[in-house]
């Protein structure tokens, strides 16, 4: 047999041959490709807002990054739940939990809540952590194709398991199609149903919701309809770390229960300055969102407009399809040479043959640069995806 690393390197190949094989970057040019939607990681309100907090806890770091434990032992502290507090009044629900990223989050709740026995109805572009929670879970999948509400009813309206519950499972702002989810029909088909809804919020956090900016569950009012609510707050709130939103009975149960809440430290009080700044800010500047809601809309106009597919895309994420793996990542380079940090996205992060560019727009985007980055994608793509047409 061959030895476990000759097998490795082999796999690598393979990958390189479908030029599916990925490789660690750094930064360069024009940010296309990060989440920073409302352009906060270079606000120097950000910064202020998390310095002014180093500041007031005096001259010690170690007060700052220190993090020797676990929330259930010496980790938790009144910060932490003061923080839980604020997250829970902004996306309208009771309680809230932080775990130390939304990876943990989702792998937590779902592992925790869904059981053997039940089946969780989930959406087929549904994020990797969604997926590793279910599995997790061990319970019954019904995979339905994406934002398919008739096959959601369907599956929905067929008879659950014995014994157990029935769930459905989605993102809001799905992150590579940058669709939305009808989170306010899915909630009424649940409670038709009897079914537990579980949203995934990541990517809407900071970006929907008129009045608060705390995601599509404010704007389609189902916060208090839904089992949970899933945050990161590695998207437009430019830290690490997420949260679940809901119920304090679900919150309690989280903590006496979920093992990824509790095997694992506490996030240290730097990165709790670095969330609450960013949550003054989406508070203090509105005007953010709609900005980068609108910067994007004009771009996705102008690349429709030039023959080129943006899918389904409605908000900051404009998916460019390509097809062609090796393709995307030729046009991706070009892009680059060029200024601008785009990135290719190819499976299996995508179906096979689905891979495509990701633009993500930030609120701090210069329209003459997105009009510029346009005109280069409708010069060199058109071509290159009429070559690639089946
Ligand atoms: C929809 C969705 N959920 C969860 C996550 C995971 O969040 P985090 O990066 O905080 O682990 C991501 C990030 O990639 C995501 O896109």
């Amino acid at each position: 047999m061959a030895s476990l690393l000759d097998t490795m390197e082999r796999r690598l190949a393979d990958l390189d041959a479908a030029s599916l094989r990925r490789s660690l970057q750094p930064p360069r040019g024009l940010d296309l490709s990060s989440n920073d939607y409302l352009g906060l990681a270079s606000h120097p309100a950000w910064v202020a807002g998390i310095q002014r907090r180093l500041a007031e806890q005096g001259t010690d770091p170690r007060a700052a990054v220190a993090s020797p434990a676990s929330r259930l032992l010496r980790g938790n502290t009144e910060r932490h739940m003061a923080l839980e507090a604020r997250l829970a009044a902004w996306k309208g629900t009771s309680a809230a939990l932080l775990f130390t990223s939304g990876f943990q989050a989702n792998v937590g709740l779902l592992s925790t809540v869904v059981e053997g026995r039940d089946r969780v109805i989930s959406d087929i572009a549904n994020h990797a952590s969604l997926i590793d929670g279910l599995r997790l879970a061990r319970c019954r999948k019904v995979l339905v194709p994406h934002l398919d509400l008739d096959a959601i009813e369907r599956a929905l309206a067929s008879e659950g398991p014995a014994g157990g519950r029935t769930f459905l499972l989605t993102e809001s702002l799905y992150s590579m199609d940058g669709d939305i989810a009808p989170l306010d029909v899915y909630a009424e088909l649940c409670e038709r149903y009897g079914a537990e809804l579980i949203i995934d919020d990541s990517h809407a956090t900071g970006i929907y919701g008129e009045k608060r900016g705390s995601g599509l569950c404010e704007h389609f009012a189902v916060a208090d309809r839904a089992l949970a609510v899933v945050s990161t707050f590695g998207k437009a709130l430019v830290s690490s770390g997420g949260f679940v939103a809901g119920s304090q009975v679900l919150i309690d149960y989280l903590v006496n229960r979920c093992r990824a809440f509790i095997f694992t430290t506490a996030a240290p009080p730097l990165h709790l300055y670095a969330v609450e700044a960013a949550l003054d800010l989406v508070e203090a500047e509105p005007q953010r969102r709609q900005r980068v809601l609108e910067l994007a809309t004009t771009l996705r106009r102008r690349l429709r407009q030039g023959g080129l597919d943006c899918l389904g895309s409605r908000g900051p994420i404009v998916p460019v399809w390509v097809g062609d793996a090796e393709r995307s990542l030729a046009v991706a380079a070009q892009l680059q040479d060029e200024g601008f940090d785009v990135r290719a996205i190819r499976p299996p992060t995508v179906p096979t043959g689905g891979a495509r560019l990701r633009l993500s727009v930030h609120a701090d985007h210069r329209p003459e640069d997105l009009d510029h980055l346009a005109e280069r994608l409708l010069a060199i793509l058109p071509a290159a995806v009429r070559a690639n047409a089946p």
